[in-house]
């Protein structure tokens, strides 16, 4: 892979993310508890906005339109792809908000102006996918934030529209705040397989890794019988991982490489030297994740929120036993950051 850019580290990275936003009318707000307030449709917070959804639909007004954060999150839907290069269940999202105020093409044009101008990213090796639109549910296809992506110099290889299942946020739950987005990836190279060529098949499963979600544009609420209603005013919603930013940004293949996840895969190798990859970045990544759980008060149990915890804990058990290994999850746990 080549890469110009300069190591940095995933704390200059998200006080980056944070001031670009800040310099640029956003306050900053505190993060939530990943366990979800009076939101019955959630077993965890997963994603930035999930703890915001009440100034999507009006029902609360933010302290300014503007907002930006970092928000600890847990994907329970991602838990089985964990072991790969980049899925995690639990991760850090940094969010960028724009509650009623402005949208696509000052979304857009802030996060072309934070890759490129401040994260150095070469926009040569970023592909934005837009909303393909579905007529069936009578959405149109997002030609505007194309056309703003284009303006910035993307080209048609660099553009890729996709269908609903990839570029049509939300809700966090069942119901909700939701809309069509615009995602950023960036190409690892040619290692990772084929190019995107214009028209083709896009593999954003390897090649092409997501890095920002730099706006799904807030413009419905998801009922309970499944159909779409208009939202009071529109919004902005972005988020990026900060594990897999990191990742990029310092030219790594994977995200346990980074300084986030790797003081644990070498203490998981030095406790258990014949653990697989995979098993040692399951073992990292959950460990991670139902720590946090724990410290927020969630106890593992049969049911409900308790089963997510249960079921971490109970897969790094079985790596360990299968190892037939001693291990110390207390040198694991001052590594967790
Ligand atoms: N809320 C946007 C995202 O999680 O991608």
């Amino acid at each position: 892979m080549i890469n110009t850019m300069k190591p940095i580290s995933s704390k200059e990275i998200r006080e980056t993310f944070q001031k670009f936003f800040e310099k640029n009318d956003h306050l900053r707000i505190k993060s939530a508890s990943i366990v979800p307030k009076n939101d019955p449709t959630l077993l965890f917070i997963n994603s930035g906005m999930a703890p915001l959804k009440q100034y999507f639909t009006g029902e609360a007004i933010p302290p300014q339109k503007n907002l930006c954060n970092s928000q600890p999150c847990i994907r329970t839907i991602d838990i089985d792809d964990v072991g790969d290069r980049h899925h995690l269940t639990f991760f850090e999202m940094l969010g960028s908000w724009s509650i009623n105020g402005y949208f696509k093409e000052t979304a857009i044009k802030l996060a072309y102006d934070l890759l490129v101008n401040h994260f150095k990213f070469d926009p040569k090796r970023l592909v934005a996918s837009v909303y393909k639109g579905n007529p069936d549910l009578k959405l149109e296809p997002d030609h505007e934030s194309a056309k703003i992506w284009q303006s910035l110099g993307f080209d048609d290889d660099h553009i890729v529209y996709q269908d609903h299942a990839d570029n049509f946020w939300g809700p966090a739950g069942e119901t909700g705040p939701c809309g069509p987005c615009t995602e950023v990836f960036f190409d690892t190279g040619d290692e990772f397989g084929p190019k995107y060529k214009s028209g083709e098949h896009f593999d954003d499963t390897c090649r092409y890794i997501e890095i920002w979600n730099a706006g799904v544009f807030m413009e419905f609420n998801k009922e309970k019988d499944g159909s779409f209603s208009n939202l009071k005013f529109k919004s902005v919603d972005t988020g990026s991982g900060l594990e897999r930013m990191c990742m990029v940004l310092n030219n790594h293949q994977t995200v346990y490489e980074t300084d986030l996840l790797k003081p644990l895969i070498d203490e998981n190798q030095k406790q258990i030297p014949n653990i697989s990859t995979e098993q040692n970045r399951i073992l990292a990544d959950h460990c991670r994740a139902f720590t946090l759980m724990l410290a927020e008060g969630v106890r593992p149990s049969n049911e409900g929120r308790g089963y997510i915890p249960r079921r971490l804990i109970r897969k790094c058990l079985v790596i360990i036993h299968q190892h037939r290994a001693e291990f110390n999850f207390d040198t694991i746990f001052t590594l967790i950051q």
